[in-house]
Formats: structure tokens, sequence, C-alpha cells
């Protein structure tokens, strides 16, 4: 198939965004691109790294470039961090630019699905369970506005739901 317009998962940490997005992009034959991944390229290294060294401000820069730039590349499936979604520019480039895919999860299956990851920053505390709450306030409205599609993750498998994203593209 060939893309038109960009396709961007969006969703909280844990929901499944990079492995969906990988599956949907072989399906599709086309190009898949982790924004997490562009960052870590770009800096030279790791998401921990950047937090603690630079500062989430300085990651969230960091975001921003990334997606502008691959923004600007060919149509690919693209994953990007939970916290993308949050600024103004970015909410500008995926209403103007992208078909957005919402990946809905439950607190339940992003704890289960974190639990043991060291790579997110904000998760290395006493209580992710309160942080992902707390996140899910500020943020699930901005994905739910920001949604073409929306499709629920919770216990499906990630082929399953990138199949259900296909039939309704
Ligand atoms: C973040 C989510 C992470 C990563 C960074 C910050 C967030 O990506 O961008 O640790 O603010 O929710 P995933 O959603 O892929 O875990």
């Amino acid at each position: 198939m060939k893309l038109k317009q960009h396709i961007v998962l969006i969703g909280p940490m844990g929901a499944g965004k990079s492995t969906i997005g990988r599956f949907l992009s072989e399906q599709m034959s086309c190009q898949f691109t982790d924004i997490d991944k562009v960052i870590e390229q770009q800096a030279g290294a790791s998401i921990p790294w950047i937090f603690e060294i630079e500062g989430e401000q300085k990651f969230r820069e960091r975001e921003t470039t990334a997606l502008r730039h691959v923004i600007a590349d060919q149509p690919s499936v693209i994953a990007t961090g939970g916290g993308c979604v949050m600024s103004a520019e970015n909410q500008h480039i995926l209403n103007s630019q992208a078909v957005t895919i919402y990946l809905v999860t439950s607190i339940e299956q992003q704890l289960e699905r974190t639990a043991k990851d060291k790579n997110r920053p904000l998760l290395q505390t006493d209580d992710p369970k309160k942080v992902l709450e707390e996140l899910a306030n500020k943020r699930n409205p901005v994905y739910e506005s920001l949604a073409d599609i929306s499709v629920t993750t919770n216990s499906k498998p990630p082929k399953v739901v990138a199949q259900e994203i296909l039939t309704r593209l």
C-alpha cells in the first residue's frame, strides 16, 4: 500500500506503540520510525541519560525536533513517546500532517508492560501507578482530541491490534 500520509501512533507508556507500529508497517510494506529512537540517535545518548543530564525540557525540545524531521520525510508509520502530544507545535503537526491512531490502554496494562523497564525515567519512582494516573488525567483528553481513530489495546496481541487498525484506515 502506498501511504499518502504519515500514520502516527499516540498513547501512554506501555500502550504498545512501537510493537504495534512495527507490525503495522510490515503489513503495509512501508517504513517504521520510532521517535524515541530518533532522539537517541541524534543525541548519541539514551533517554535516561538525556533526562538525567540535560533535563526533561531539553528532552521535549529534542522530541519536537525529531518529530519535525520525521514528518518532513516520506510518509511512514511513526511511534511517538507518551508525552509527545503535549506541545502545541507537535499537536499542530499531528493535526495537519498525519492520521493519528490513539492506543487506549488501562493503567493496569501499562504497569504490567512497563514494570521491569528501566528506560522510562518518569516511572523510576516508588509509586509508578500514581505517576501513570496523573499523566493519564492530563494527557488522555489530549490523546482523545487528536485521535482520528481510537483502538483499545488491553490484552490483545499486537498483531491483532495492527490488523484492526488496518481495517479502520
Ligand atoms: C515518555 C514516554 C516515553 C519516552 C520518555 C517520556 C512520556 O516513550 O518518550 O520516557 O513522557 O510519557 P514511550 O511512551 O514509548 O514509553
